[in-house]
């Protein structure tokens, strides 16, 4: 039978008579992990994806710029030495043409030889001019002026005094001047060469021009007018010769770079050279080459932000379809994610509602078992208060009859209280089964409380505190009076077993009404709340969970029954009420009967003892049982305090002799017998004689509570039958 107990998973409050199975909450499921790492997946990788492929085109986007750069120069390196070539060709006529030629002479022939020359130069754009002049640094002959002007001083020019100090055979260099068509100045470089005599001495020099726009011109056409690249023709120590695109502040931005002018230092021939951050204005590649037979460098550069958008384009090819195809697989997976969601969810309510019902079977099981166990047990406790009844009151007569100071009496009297030990124990079964013959009527709790305090001091003993608390407005309760105050003296035996080192038993009396937080098998109303707490030991989750279970007991064998907790819950649902438990280890016990108000005003406990001598002599009682056992016993102590008595053994008997005897006053008449029972006994005197006064006396459980009828529960001392009989025939 310990083991006896109902799943119960409602935490440590429990109401026996509703276990309801709390929702289990929804476990995490592994399917929407794994698609909500999906989702981050289907941003991530692709994100990943984006990243890794745009470092690598942009890599590769970069080298193919450096070597687009690297071919341009090559081109340039190979068409500036032409220009340079050609220059120092057109030189070598001129030189060629005048050899032999002497100054004087020279000056003599000069449009003979302005017009050679001119032809020389014709036809060839990259020559702008070309010029000679004598030693002492005055003009001799121009190809594209005649006459030349005599007067002008040449001799602070840097070529010529290079050429002429120096004794270097070329020279190259940058300078502006007017053109001669416009007049404006612009940039030109010059190629000049030495002119010597046979001897060696120097007899001047011969200069040809190259205009920057012709230059400028050329890069256009290799860079196809790009205003992305720039491009510069360098003398080995940094002045620029040309520049393209053309602009003045150019040659000063040039000497900026540094890292062009370490590898130009370096006497590098070729290379390529970052400068700058990709993002920054001023981030740049620059390639750069040495011409072969000059100390000339060519460089054709490209912002670097430039390169950055040529790759942001091609991005931008593959994001048109990277992107959508990113975003699709999000939805997808976002739409999967969503959906297996509301199937996990539909799940889980269908788990909570297999697992509620599950809980409400074996709570159906539970209450099928107690039924039967219940069913089993009041057959039993029936017959049995039968015989006590009989076993009592006859032992009560024997005792009067042999007196006090017979040798009998000590066996009488021990017979009587193991007798009395039965008796209790039947009740308590009864009250387990709900099946007890309950006599509710009116009751002040708080009156009874203090009726019994001092019982329940002396239960407790002196190491344990008893706080009494009564609300001031305490409704009456519908109870019946022996069964609370066993109850409570239950719940205080379990309250002190819990405080073995002493404690605080505190008991409080309320009004509370049933709402939705009351314990749900309540009927709405008002209730009388009997609250009993301890702070002793406490439960723990399984000890509660069959703590109203029959004989279920922690206590040690012969110490506990394991029947107080279902006494008090099976009187407390049998009076309408609940019972409610509360427990936590270590902290403590509350016990709330909840029992229902009464209508009525209370109308106090039994009666006193002075009404016992009411109507003796003049009454007549009708006693009617079919035990031939309790009959005869009854019958005989009723006449040994004073009343006349008839007996019946069954209703119609009964009826029979009510119908004969006017004088019948009281009708005292058993439930269970064969044929009529009690109550329909009674409701047939009724019709015969209105004003009949009756008891029903039982230790029949199916006596309905509510039969309007007073109600006596066997077995009974006969001092109490003589109390009953007293306070009818008083009311
Ligand atoms: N106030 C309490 N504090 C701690 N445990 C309790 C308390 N009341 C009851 N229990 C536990 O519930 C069990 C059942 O209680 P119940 O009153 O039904 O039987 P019992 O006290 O063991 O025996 P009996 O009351 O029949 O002598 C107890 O054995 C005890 O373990
Ligand atoms: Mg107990």
């Amino acid at each position: 039978m310990r083991s006896m107990a109902a799943p119960n998973n409602s935490g440590d409050t429990k109401s026996p008579e509703s276990e309801k199975s709390a929702p289990r909450s929804t476990a995490a499921f592994g399917a929407i992990r794994t698609l909500r790492i999906l989702l981050v997946g289907t941003i991530i990788v692709p994100l990943l994806l984006a990243a890794i492929g745009g470092y690598f085109s942009y890599q590769a986007s970069y080298h193919a710029a450096a070597a687009a750069l690297a071919e341009a120069v090559a081109v340039a390196e190979e068409n500036t030495t032409k220009i340079l070539d050609t220059h120092m060709l057109v030189a070598a006529r001129i030189d060629d043409l005048l050899t032999g030629v002497t100054d004087p002479q020279l000056r003599a022939q000069e449009k003979t030889l302005h017009e050679r020359i001119a032809r020389q130069i014709e036809g060839l754009r990259q020559v702008a001019a070309a010029w000679v002049i004598d030693a002492n640094g005055r003009e001799l002959v121009s190809a594209r002026v005649f006459p030349v002007r005599r007067d002008l001083d040449h001799s602070r020019r840097e070529d010529f005094r290079a050429l002429r100090d120096a004794r270097l055979p070329t020279f190259i260099w940058a300078l502006r001047a007017r053109s001669l068509g416009r007049g404006d100045f612009e940039p030109y470089f010059t190629v000049s060469q030495r002119r010597e005599a046979p001897d060696g001495s120097f007899r001047g020099i011969i200069v040809v021009a190259v205009s920057g726009a012709y230059v400028a011109s050329f890069y256009n056409s290799l860079l196809g007018g790009s205003a992305q690249y720039a491009a510069s023709v360098l003398l080995e120590d940094g002045k620029s010769l040309a520049h393209y695109p053309e602009s003045a502040e150019q040659p000063e931005s040039r000497q900026r770079d540094d890292v062009l002018a370490a590898a130009i230092a370096a006497k590098a021939t070729a290379g390529v050279i970052a400068s700058g951050s990709p993002f920054s204005r001023g981030g740049r590649l620059v390639a750069y080459e040495r011409l072969a037979n000059y100390p000339v460098y060519v460089t054709i550069e490209r912002t670097r932000a430039s390169i950055v958008g040529e790759w942001l384009q091609n991005m931008a090819g593959y994001a048109a379809i990277g992107v959508p195809a990113a975003i699709g697989l999000m939805l997808l997976s976002l739409l999967a994610l969503r959906r297996t969601r509301r199937e996990q969810r539909a799940l889980a309510e269908a788990r909570d509602a297999i697992a509620e019902r599950a809980a409400i079977e074996a709570q159906l099981h539970q209450a099928q078992k107690m039924e039967a166990v219940g069913l089993l047990t009041s057959g039993i406790a029936h017959d049995f208060n039968n015989l006590l009844t009989a076993v009592v009151g006859n032992l009560e007569l024997a005792r009067v009859r042999a007196g006090e100071t017979s040798a009998v009496a000590p066996l009488l009297k021990a017979a009587l209280q193991s007798a009395g030990r039965g008796t209790a124990l039947i009740q308590r079964l009864l009250a387990f089964a709900r099946k007890q013959s309950l006599d509710p009527r009116s009751l002040d709790l708080g009156g009874l409380v203090s009726g019994i305090e001092e019982l329940l001091r002396r239960t407790l003993g002196p190491e344990i505190r008893l706080v009494i608390s009564t609300d001031p407005d305490l409704a009456p309760a519908h109870v019946d009076a022996n069964q609370v105050e066993l109850a409570i003296l239950n719940l205080t035996i379990n309250a002190r077993d819990a405080m073995p080192e002493g404690g605080t038993m505190r008991i409080a009396l309320a009004n509370r009404r049933a709402d939705r937080n009351s314990p749900s098998e309540l009927a709405p109303g008002d209730y009388v709340v009997v609250s009993i707490s301890d702070d002793g030991t406490g439960m723990d989750e399984a000890t509660l969970a069959q703590a109203f279970d029959p004989f279920f007991t922690t206590k040690e064998i012969g110490s506990g029954s394991g029947l107080g907790l279902p006494m008090v819950q099976g009187f407390s649902v049998q009076s309408g009420g609940t019972v409610r438990i509360r427990s936590k280890p270590g902290v403590g016990t509350t016990v709330e009967l909840w029992l229902p108000q009464a209508d009525d005003p209370a109308s106090g406990k039994a009666g006193d003892r002075s009404l016992l001598e009411i109507g003796r002599g003049t009454t007549c009682a009708l006693l009617c049982d079919d035990d031939d056992d309790v009959r005869p016993f009854l019958s005989e102590f009723l006449r040994s305090i004073g009343y006349t008595v008839h007996e019946a053994s069954g209703g119609e008997a009964a009826i029979h002799i009510l119908e004969s005897r006017a004088e019948v006053d009281l009708l005292i008449v058993d439930y269970a017998m064969p044929g009529m029972n009690g109550i329909e006994t009674i409701r047939q005197a009724r019709l015969r004689r209105p004003d009949l006064r009756s008891l029903l006396i039982t230790g029949h459980a199916g006596v309905p509570s509510n039969a309007g009828v007073p109600l006596l529960r066997k077995p009974f001392a006969p001092d109490e039958l003589a109390q009953r009989v007293a306070e009818i025939l008083a009311a």
